[in-house]
């Protein structure tokens, strides 16, 4: 018998790396989103993985040791005993893998739901969403917990870490309109964990600067939840760039990202900003409406950029 799980895709619209030492952010699921299937393999086979999931190029080759340190992490997370139970997963499913848009998280909630299933766990969101960040932490070292406890509620959500190590703040965030957006690709490959420690490194040897930008952040995410909540579309494009401002100081932006922000803003984006990790990755650009969007995407296609067209807040 075959037992699956669902895992969404992700954007950060306001606040990653902030997030990290205990800023709000926020994020929203995307439709896209990966599918594992469980069940039962040939004795003395442990545990093996098929990994079906569309990629930009390179992304597996890349993420090859992550992904094996998420998939042990799960089965420690869960006792599983690997010889008595030998476990085949499959990957699959539309999210195609690319840094920023919450692949590993994805591929942790997935498979914490499937295993779920398969030994008849009953588990909540919360117990999934708790496996799936174990998963993370091996896979990445210190992450925040945005990423799978977006991927694993399929929402738009405000984010708070409790830097104490209790419950994170997660806020349910209803949009009044939902966003047309294009996600766009540079096709680099981030790693995580190198930039997330970099980033600190910077922090450490300069706090004040940090600081500042801290509290820089919080007037813009203070202003963003209203602006998403009333459908202030303008308001929330000149507020994405204001992160991205900030998100530029302390390093974690790139020439492609820069180069994408300009086409999206020339042809007409409310507002654009790298969402994940940086230096690589994806950019977010907001659009005004359907034709925007589309003009958007055209133009960074032309440019060879991919862009995936989606909406937040009313799927
Ligand atoms: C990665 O999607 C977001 C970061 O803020 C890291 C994290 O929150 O774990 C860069």
């Amino acid at each position: 018998m075959q037992s699956t799980g669902i895992g969404y895709g992700k954007t950060i619209l306001f606040g990653e790396h902030f997030v990290v030492y205990g800023l709000p952010a926020i994020a929203s699921a995307i439709s896209d989103h990966t599918i594992a299937t469980v069940e039962k393999a040939g004795p003395g086979t442990g545990i093996t993985l098929i990994d079906n999931r569309p990629e930009i190029r390179g992304y597996k080759e890349t993420k090859k040791g992550e992904i094996a340190r998420e998939i042990e992490a799960l089965s420690k997370h869960f006792k599983l005993d690997e010889r008595k139970s030998p476990l085949k997963i499959t990957l699959s499913g539309g999210l195609e893998c690319a840094s920023g848009i919450g692949a590993s998280a994805a591929l942790a909630s997935s498979i914490a739901r499937a295993i779920g299933q398969h030994f008849s766990l009953n588990l909540t969101n919360e117990q999934v969403n708790e496996a799936a960040y174990a998963a993370e932490t091996a896979g990445s070292g210190t992450p925040s917990g945005i990423d799978n406890t977006c991927s694993t509620y399929g929402c738009m959500l405000v984010f708070e870490k409790n830097m104490q190590g209790g419950s994170n703040k997660i806020e349910l965030l209803a949009v009044k309109k939902p966003l047309d957006i294009v996600l766009a690709s540079t096709g680099i490959t981030q790693e995580t964990k190198g930039v997330v420690d970099e980033v600190r490194a910077q922090k450490e040897n300069d706090p004040k600067k940090f600081d500042a930008i801290f509290s820089e952040y919080r007037k813009v995410l203070d202003e963003a939840v209203p602006a998403l909540k009333n459908g202030d579309k303008r308001k929330v494009g000149a507020l994405m760039d204001r992160n991205q401002e900030l998100l530029r100081k302390i390093n974690v932006s790139c020439p492609e990202i820069e180069k994408i922000i300009a086409i999206a803003r020339s042809n007409g984006a409310l507002g654009a900003k790298l969402t994940g990790t940086g230096r690589g990755g994806l950019v977010i650009c907001l659009a005004e409406n359907k034709a925007a969007q589309e003009r958007i995407a055209k133009a960074l296609e032309k440019a060879g950029y991919g862009a995936r067209k989606t909406s937040l807040g009313g799927e």
